[in-house]
């Protein structure tokens, strides 16, 4: 399709970068903090992760010390927003109890450091960095423990922060989670029960989530609170029509069983079926369906990172892996294929800008609520040279060619609140180390030397900076 006349990006669009506590702050046992499942020795998962290779998450970027540095880099940058996690384990230690108040005040310093810049805090309430004390009583799957703990958590948030910040993201990419959990270094897992495990878990993380729309819409009127999985297009292998089935039933497994309780109060019914095949119905309580329903988004936020391709299971799909954005099966429901037009990163994840597009329109189409992107980007190593200077065309390249067909989406009639990519300063990737690295900004360690975790800016800096000043009206 091509237009007459390209629209602009509307004004007060919000362009900024992201990042995730554990994988940026470090300071892990300072303050008070309580330790997370991240701060755990990991399992290697084969042909995956091997955690003897790469760092663990102690120091990270070390931006909990560092974060005045980094702001007033984004602000050189003119991002609009920066999206940032909180760390459960900062505000409440072991994630039901005490509350700490160094923590409480560690936030309040980076929101107001923000501010101070003209930058909008997006805040994600959870990213991945469960408290240790709840995994040890079963996590996400005792629902009597984590409901309650995480709704007295939000309260707290909201209590603190919500007369500052106005757009808050509940969880971070729980579909990942509920699918390739232990890639992403989160303990809870049961391997026979695998269906059953990630209903459950699915089904309290909705509840949990419901209840946050329904306290943030209570305490702060002004904010604004949305879901924030990772969502892409799935394409059919061929045009067998048995092969759009099975692109169907990825997407269906993979987000919409997420978004239709988010946003329409119901479970998915082809994976309602699929669990109930499976012997697999999650446990489901009297009022359940009624805080689904009163709970409700003010928008969808999204990460998008590659498109997924699909193809009929013929009986020989077998219980594969992948890690976020790669693809695996699911035996029954299709089997991950191969899509031969598109390009890979170096991490072999599908370059498909165009597929950006389309996840906008389909999500748009779907459920007529504004998005934001909080997460898109090129993980890959970048070469310091000797005259401290970082070349990274190919993450101009990739990011140019996302934000173009993101205008394209706003000039399908989208509506889009805002672009925060991955991510604003280097930080350590969830099972690949530092060395694949995403910011804008280098930070001077490797995996095991930590050197003097300076900042430098990457040619993508400037490039970004332009963009911004140009409201990305430049990129056509
Ligand atoms: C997303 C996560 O899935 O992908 C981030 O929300 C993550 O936490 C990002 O860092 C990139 O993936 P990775 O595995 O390279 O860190």
């Amino acid at each position: 399709m091509k237009f007459k006349k390209l629209e602009k990006f509307p004004e007060g669009f919000l362009w900024g970068a992201s990042s995730s506590a554990y994988q940026i702050e470090g300071a892990w046992d300072e303050d008070g903090k309580g330790m997370s499942t991240q701060d755990l020795p990991k399992q290697n998962v084969d042909g995956w992760v091997d955690w003897s290779k790469i760092t663990d998450f102690k120091v990270a970027s070390d931006q909990y010390h560092r974060y005045k540095e980094d702001i007033a880099l984004m602000a050189e940058m003119g991002f609009k927003a920066y999206r940032f996690s909180i760390a459960w384990t900062r505000i409440i230690p072991d994630g039901n109890g005490a509350i700490n108040k160094k923590g409480i005040q560690h936030y309040h310093d980076v929101i107001d450091e923000l501010l101070k810049h003209g930058i909008e805090p997006v805040i994600t309430m959870y990213h991945f960095d469960l408290p240790l004390a709840l995994e040890q009583q079963g996590g996400w799957t005792n629902r009597d423990l984590i409901v309650p703990a995480f709704v007295k958590y939000a309260k707290v948030l909201f209590k603190e922060y919500g007369h500052k910040v106005k757009y808050w993201l509940t969880i971070n990419e729980q579909n990942m989670v509920a699918m390739v959990g232990d890639i992403l270094g989160m303990v809870s897992s049961d391997p026979k029960n695998r269906w059953k495990h990630m209903a459950n878990l699915n089904h309290n993380m909705l509840l949990a989530q419901s209840y946050a729309f329904i306290y943030l819409h209570k305490m702060c009127p002004n904010a604004k609170i949305g879901p924030a999985p990772n969502i892409c297009v799935y394409y059919p292998k061929s045009c067998n029509p048995e092969d759009f089935t099975a692109a169907k039933n990825a997407q269906s497994l993979l987000h919409w069983y997420y978004l239709d309780i988010a946003v329409r109060g119901k479970y998915n019914n082809i994976v309602w079926k699929f669990l109930k095949d499976n012997d697999a119905l999650p446990e489901i309580r009297k009022d359940d369906f009624k805080v689904f329903k009163a709970g409700k988004p003010d928008f969808i936020a999204f990460n998008y990172y590659a498109s997924g391709t699909a193809e009929k299971d013929e009986g020989d799909a077998v219980i594969t892996h992948g890690d976020q954005h790669s693809m695996f099966d699911v035996p029954g429901l299709y089997k991950g294929a191969e899509n031969e037009y598109l390009g890979k990163t170096n991490y072999g994840w599908a370059k498909d800008p165009i597929g950006f597009r389309n996840t906008f329109r389909e999500l748009y189409d779907r459920y007529q609520l504004p998005l934001l992107v909080t997460e898109n980007g090129l993980g890959t190593q970048d070469t310091l040279t000797a005259d401290e200077k970082i070349h990274d065309d190919y993450r101009i390249e990739y990011l140019e060619n996302h934000i173009k067909e993101m205008r394209n989406a706003i000039s399908d009639g989208v509506e889009i609140l805002g672009y925060c990519p991955w991510s604003a300063v280097d930080l350590v990737s969830t099972h690949q180390g530092i060395t694949k690295r995403y910011g804008f900004v280098y930070v001077n360690r490797d995996e095991f030397d930590l050197k003097d975790l300076r900042r430098i800016r990457k040619d993508s800096f400037y490039w970004y900076q332009n963009v911004i000043k140009n409201n990305g009206n430049n990129i056509e």
